[in-house]
């Protein structure tokens, strides 16, 4: 059958990724996609930086936006990142010159999350975003393949590797934030915008994307309560330590009597619960349906060969023909909840 066109903006860490394993994989893609998948197009800051992968087979633009345009592209892989601007130019384009979109871009959606998933489906095209939330964990697929038969009650998870990283070392080393935060500046975890992790919005975001998805809801990332991690000591974490608990930056929602509750914040969690055992740079998202009881899914949340796993767990559904509803309706909020307790075991 006829080869599924791929066309990508931003050829960063993720892009990259996707570049080699559509060039390492083929066949198997094929196989899995019932097609041959091609990418057809690129677009980044620079034609001729040296990147780890050979894109001299692709057509290039300087524009990334025209790639949205462009006849011979069925789906805009969109890895460029940021949340206005060219990115979000690009998307539009895209879903109303009838292609389908893949993005790993949480503060893009986070923002515009409804508004963008209300234009792919009003052009029947599919917008779609594993890499979004917690890299290389197929959460959203989980949620709206596997699970789908559940009522969702909770979802939780640490989904910044970054703050877990500077938590856990903060624990297991005895020093400080600020040697740990440079320490994790210099092995070039942080956000361009440190603040985007250790603020907690990053996370924040995820959790706005992830709720809407288990609670049928649309994006509101205005309503999650946000606290980062920078006031948190060295006291803080061996008082919570002799008490049998760590401090995760830790994400909740659930779907309260009076609406939905989203919270992002330093937690205490039990030792004992695989959340509080969670080391280094990885996510964590714990999820609990009335069928299946509660799940747990752990892995890398971020870096090239995670993140392009769940760009092409995307564009092989959207190979494959696979459709689903992505946001639904407005939801009252709640946010003055006392904090979630998470029990041990
Ligand atoms: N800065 C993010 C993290 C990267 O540390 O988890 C992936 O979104």
């Amino acid at each position: 059958s006829a080869p599924l066109r791929l066309g990508i903006a931003g050829l960063g860490t993720v892009g990259i990724g996707v570049v080699k394993i559509v060039q390492t994989h083929a066949e198997m893609i094929m196989r899995r996609g019932g097609r041959p998948i091609e990418i057809v197009a690129v677009s980044a800051n620079s034609r001729t930086k040296e990147r780890g992968a050979d894109i001299s087979g692709y057509a290039w633009e300087d524009d990334p936006v025209a790639l949205g345009r462009r006849d011979d592209i069925d789906v805009v892989i969109e890895l460029m990142g940021g949340e206005n601007g060219a990115a979000k130019a690009l998307v539009e384009t895209a879903l109303k010159n009838g292609k389908d979109v893949v993005t790993a871009n949480k503060a893009l959606l986070a923002r515009h999350g409804t508004e963008l998933a209300r234009l792919a489906e009003s052009h029947d095209r599919v917008l779609r975003f594993e890499a979004a939330v917690a890299g290389g964990i197929p959460v959203i697929k989980a949620l709206t393949e596997g699970l789908a038969g559940n009522r969702i009650t909770r979802v939780m998870g640490v989904m910044n590797g970054t703050c877990n990283y500077i938590l856990t070392r903060m624990e297991a080393t005895g020093q400080g934030y600020n040697v740990l935060f440079d320490e994790a500046f210099k092995l070039g975890y942080l956000e361009a915008d440190p603040n985007l992790d250790v603020g907690g919005i990053d996370a924040g975001h995820k959790l706005s994307l992830l709720s809407a998805i288990a609670f049928g809801t649309e994006v509101d990332f205005d309503n999650v309560v946000l606290q980062g991690i920078g006031s948190i000591s060295l006291d803080d974490i061996r008082l919570a330590r002799d008490m049998g608990y760590s401090i995760k930056l830790l994400g909740v929602a659930q779907m309260t009597g009076r609406g939905l509750e989203q919270r992002m914040t330093p937690c205490l969690v039990p030792e004992t619960h695989p959340l509080g055992q969670l080391q280094g740079g990885t996510n964590m998202v714990v999820i609990e349906g009335d069928s299946v009881g509660q799940i747990v899914l752990r892995g890398a949340g971020a870096g090239e060969g995670p993140t392009a796993s769940a760009v092409m767990g995307d564009v092989l559904d959207i190979a494959r023909g696979l459709r689903l509803p992505v946001f639904g309706q407005p939801a009252a909020t709640l946010t003055d909840a006392p904090p979630a307790v998470v029990s041990a075991g």
